[in-house]
């Protein structure tokens, strides 16, 4: 009788029920558990256990039998994702693989900067260094306490959710020359502080330079010769020439921007930077093009 319960729960999550309770995105597998349970209560009964696997109950591991049976048919993924996170994708046919991907956003936070035609792009491979969901807590190990808690309270939608998670200063599980385009928009501010901003964005810390240096140098690597990195720099706690500075010194090439610009809004709201004094210009976004060695 608990034999044929697991296998319709199996049949079940593997003909669409995984993607009727399970929302889109990075999830862990204890949260699935969770998700699954709520939905088939009748069907996940703690107390029968799989004789191999006790003191498991034996529901669980039809969970993970749909699951490992969606991906060998590309509906749902693990590849590049820590043990015991799953990445579930609705309606899509397309898991994209490193090797084909040919946009990088290096530092995703909640895509907000996307078009939004582009945010679930399978060109587009999202990395970020945190995952912060609804039901997850920050970082990737601690679960939050409720599990219906908004990762931001003030901003109930809002989540940091990427394909998969990195660091930008070693990206090692990339080739040299592997994108065509990299979106690069690191926190800007300093100090962590307990407000909105470094909530929702992150921060530096007082490595900055080290920090920035060798993410740079690290896109830059896994960038294409002729392809280009868009880099978003809002000035507040360090001016835009420092960073730029920064970056020329880099690769052993003298490496500049070739084309920036400001943000209207910033323009003629200019305030002191509260480290050197200098006027703060707001946010830039500069576009650093990969030429071939001998045209650099
Ligand atoms: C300014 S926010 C990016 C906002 C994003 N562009 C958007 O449209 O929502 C900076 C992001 O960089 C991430 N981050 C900070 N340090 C990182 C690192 N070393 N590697 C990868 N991501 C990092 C933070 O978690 C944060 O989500």
């Amino acid at each position: 009788m608990q034999k044929l319960k697991h296998k319709e729960l199996r049949n079940e999550l593997k003909n669409g029920g995984i993607t009727k309770v399970v929302p889109e995105g990075i999830h862990k597998i204890s949260f699935i558990y969770e998700l699954v349970q709520d939905a088939y209560p009748d069907l996940c009964d703690d107390d029968y256990h799989c004789e191999w696997q006790a003191p498991q109950p034996a529901w669980k591991h039809s969970v993970r039998n749909a699951l490992g049976n969606l991906k060998g048919k590309g509906e749902v993924d693990k590849d590049g994702l820590e043990k015991g996170w799953w990445r579930i994708t609705i309606n899509s046919t397309i898991i994209p693989t490193a090797n084909e991907l040919m946009i990088l956003d290096a530092t995703a936070g909640s895509r907000s900067m996307w078009h939004k035609n582009h945010k679930y792009n399978p060109c587009v491979l999202f990395l970020d260094q945190r995952l912060e969901i609804k039901g997850v807590g920050k970082g990737v190990t601690m679960p939050r306490k409720n599990p219906d808690g908004a990762p931001i309270p003030q901003q109930p939608g809002w989540e940091c959710a990427p394909d998969i998670l990195g660091d930008f200063t070693h990206l090692e599980q990339f080739d040299d020359e592997t994108f065509d385009h990299i979106v690069w928009d690191p926190p800007h501010v300093i100090k962590k502080s307990n407000g909105f901003i470094t909530m929702k964005y992150g921060y530096l810390g007082d490595q900055w330079r080290e920090t920035l240096a060798n993410g740079f140098k690290e896109l830059w690597r896994i960038l294409k010769t002729k392809s280009t990195l868009q880099f978003k720099w809002a000035d507040n706690d360090i001016p835009k020439n420092e960073i730029v500075k920064l970056f020329h010194d880099i690769a052993g090439n003298p490496i500049d921007y070739i084309t920036g610009t400001q943000t209207k809004k910033s323009i003629g709201a200019s305030i002191e930077c509260r480290k050197c004094g200098d006027e703060i210009r707001g946010t830039w976004f500069l576009i650093y093009f990969k030429f071939p060695e001998d045209r650099n």
